[in-house]
């Protein structure tokens, strides 16, 4: 019997990395988290893992109690008996297996897990042990294999919606229905009578939202990396976030058919991040293909299903569903509706869930292939309707036993809503940095700082550095801390690190896309822009020793697509443009944006009609624009009108 590394981490309830160090530290070489253990090695660990947490526990001497339990309880009975509040309880019941009612005995395995939280361990009477290991037996036989669950991922146009296509494709053609397929955002495969389910989104950052909020979405993933192009900085990104998430990675080495393909080098490049292939000695599947070709597909398949049989993933489909919401989206006729992958349990019209701060009843069940079905089990994408309100992607979905628990669950997370948000109006800013210093409620800035280049990059981290040195008055109050930096837009993911980080966004000669910045404000993180060092640096000094000026806010009143060029001697170039939404006027400022960035900034020159001079335009109408001391407009180029309003 062989096992790999992250199985025996799972077997002994530890991280694959820390058993990868322990490993080490007892002169076990292993290369990785795939790496094979064989049956001596996998019961010496077993043994010196067990003997260490025993020594752990008397070292530690953490009282823990005993609860004696002689008959089985409700949570009701529980929280009295160990007072603890029964609200606290049920948030806490939630994540288990399985929900039931208050007044309902709660099952071992929940009672033990959670009265371990607060430090008790469980000691049955003799009956009860026994029922206990009849329950284990049961429990064993009840799991079943589960389909894998793939993400594709990898860099920048190497493949992944092409390869997600040919995969969809080829299987649609094998199958006589080939008819529609719905857009779930997940769909499966079948390869020799075994199932495979892509999610659709392709790139690693749907499924580091998810790892945000602690779900492992995907058991596999995907690496397309191009033949002809090799290892890129996205590639390595990708592959960090699968080693983090603990996701094995098989690699799919693609545009083969390319005359200038190279799997050689690919697979040398690779080897310098511990994917090393099975032909050169180590234990990561590679599989060349040719997405646009549909070469090698199959393969790719047939290696998927071998990964997941070295898994061994299994699930419980005896339990209530539990799920992630893949996908969201308003239906004229149905209403609100999402896509869900299952994890576990089955799932039934009618059943009753909640989902993040929403609720319902599944009034119905559509598969992938769009079909209505009546219940499904784990690792099966489907579509449902009923929520009372639009989860969020990447939101767990749990079956509850009826509307009661339900709508007490949404009562305390809308609570727990209101009050985090009350928090987050103390969030850091700039403007209320220095009263907050003053309280003694802060005494350090962390800043996220994002650049058009290296060189602003260096320079301002530079700036910054001297200006905490060399200001004493700053120096005293508050500590500068710039907790993360780079070259490139402000992301979603800076948003959701500064807002988890309590850090404000500083951006040089960068401007983020609508999302960000809408994400961003429901965060209630505060993102600056610059484009002069000294205006950063000004603002820094001024918020630190209380001189802020007031506060000038920016609002954007609108945005046109330019959808023609004209070109007018001695006037210059006009875009002929379209609103494509608010209201622009000739007195606001205007941005001129292309591919999402920053090009131009400055006065509009002037907005015409039909060759009439006009004041305001507005959504859905052509209108020419030209702006101030710029000539270089081109078509598709966002014309971006905003003023600047003094704010309290
Ligand atoms: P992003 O979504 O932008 O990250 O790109 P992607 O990784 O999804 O790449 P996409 O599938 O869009 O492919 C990028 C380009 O590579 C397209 O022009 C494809 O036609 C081409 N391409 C994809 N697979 C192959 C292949 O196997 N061979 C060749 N020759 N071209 C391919
Ligand atoms: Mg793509």
């Amino acid at each position: 019997m062989k096992m790999r590394v992250y199985e025996l981490a799972e077997n002994l309830k530890i991280p694959a990395k820390e058993l990868i160090l322990f490993l080490k530290k007892e002169g076990i070489k292993v290369k990785n988290h795939m790496s094979a253990l064989d049956k001596d090695t996998i019961e010496l660990i077993g043994e010196i893992v067990a003997s260490d947490r025993k020594k752990k526990q008397g070292k530690n001497g953490k009282a823990t109690k005993v609860i004696q339990i002689n008959k089985m309880l409700s949570l009701k009975e529980l929280s009295l008996q160990i007072k603890v509040p029964l609200l606290e309880m049920m948030q806490k019941v939630i994540k288990y297996d399985k929900i039931t009612s208050v007044d309902k005995e709660i099952p071992m395995h929940i009672l033990e897990t959670l009265v371990g939280e607060y430090d008790y361990t469980v000691e049955y009477n003799e009956k009860l042990k026994e029922r206990k290991s009849h329950l284990e037996k049961q429990k064993r036989v009840n799991l079943v294999t589960k389909s894998p669950v793939v993400t594709i991922i990898g860099h920048v146009d190497h493949g992944k919606t092409t390869l997600l296509d040919a995969i969809r494709k080829t299987n649609v053609t094998q199958k006589e229905e080939g008819g529609i397929t719905q857009k779930i955002g997940a769909y499966q495969v079948e390869i020799n009578h075994k199932k495979i389910v892509f999610v659709d989104t392709p790139g690693h950052e749907a499924f580091t939202t998810m790892r945000a909020r602690g779900v492992k979405a995907t058991d596999i993933a995907v690496l397309v990396v191009a033949a002809d192009d090799g290892v890129m900085p996205q590639t390595i990104e990708a592959i960090n976030h699968a080693k983090a998430a603990d996701v094995p990675v098989i690699v799919a080495i693609n545009k083969i058919d390319k005359p200038n393909a190279n799997t050689e080098k690919v697979k040398k490049e690779l080897s310098n991040y511990e994917l090393v292939s099975e032909e050169w000695g180590g234990d990561t599947l590679m599989v060349e293909v040719s997405a646009l070709q549909k070469k090698g597909i199959k393969d790719l398949l047939e290696a998927i299903v071998l990964q997941a049989e070295m898994m061994e993933l299994k699930a419980n489909p005896n339990i209530p569903a539990k799920g992630i919401i893949i996908e969201t989206r308003l239906d004229k006729k149905s209403g609100i509706v999402g896509s869900l992958l299952i994890q576990e349990g089955q799932l039934k019209v009618g059943n009753y869930f909640v989902s993040g701060l929403s609720q319902g009843k599944v009034r119905s069940l559509i598969d992938d292939k769009g079909k209505s079905i009546k219940e499904a089990g784990p690792s099966t994408p489907v579509e449902i309707n009923g929520f009372s309100s639009m989860p969020n992607a990447g939101d767990i979905f749990q079956v509850v036993p009826d509307e009661k628990f339900a709508k007490i669950i949404i009562g305390e997370r809308e609570n727990e809503a209101r009050l985090k948000s009350d928090q987050m109006k103390t969030t850091v800013s700039l403007d209320n940095l220095f009263m907050e210093m003053k309280e003694g409620k802060l005494d350090q800035l962390k800043i996220i700082l994002k650049t058009d280049s290296h060189g602003s990059l260096d320079a301002l981290k530079e700036t910054i550095k001297k200006l905490m040195i060399g200001n004493e008055a700053i120096n005293e109050v508050v500590e500068i801390e710039i907790i993360h930096s780079g070259v490139g837009n402000v992301t979603e993911t800076d948003v959701m690190l500064a807002s988890a980080s309590n850090a404000i966004i500083i951006g040089f000669n960068i401007l983020p896309d609508a999302n960000t910045r809408r994400f961003a404000k429901s965060e209630k993180v505060e993102i600056r822009l610059y484009k002069i060092i000294y205006d950063l640096i000004d603002e820094l000094e001024a918020s630190l020793t209380g001189f802020l000026k007031p506060k000038i806010e920016e609002v954007v009143t609108g945005q046109a697509e330019v959808r023609e060029l004209f070109k007018i001697p001695k006037i210059g170039t006009i875009g002929g443009s379209y609103v494509i939404n608010g209201k622009i006027s000739k007195s606001d400022d205007v941005r001129v944006i292309r591919d999402g960035k920053l090009i131009y900034e400055g006065k509009v020159s002037s907005l015409k009609r039909f060759k009439e001079d006009v004041k305001e335009v507005n959504t859905g109408f052509e209108c020419g624009i030209g702006v101030e001391k710029f000539n270089d407009i081109k078509l598709k180029d966002i014309l971006e009108f905003f003023t600047l309003k003094e704010v309290e």
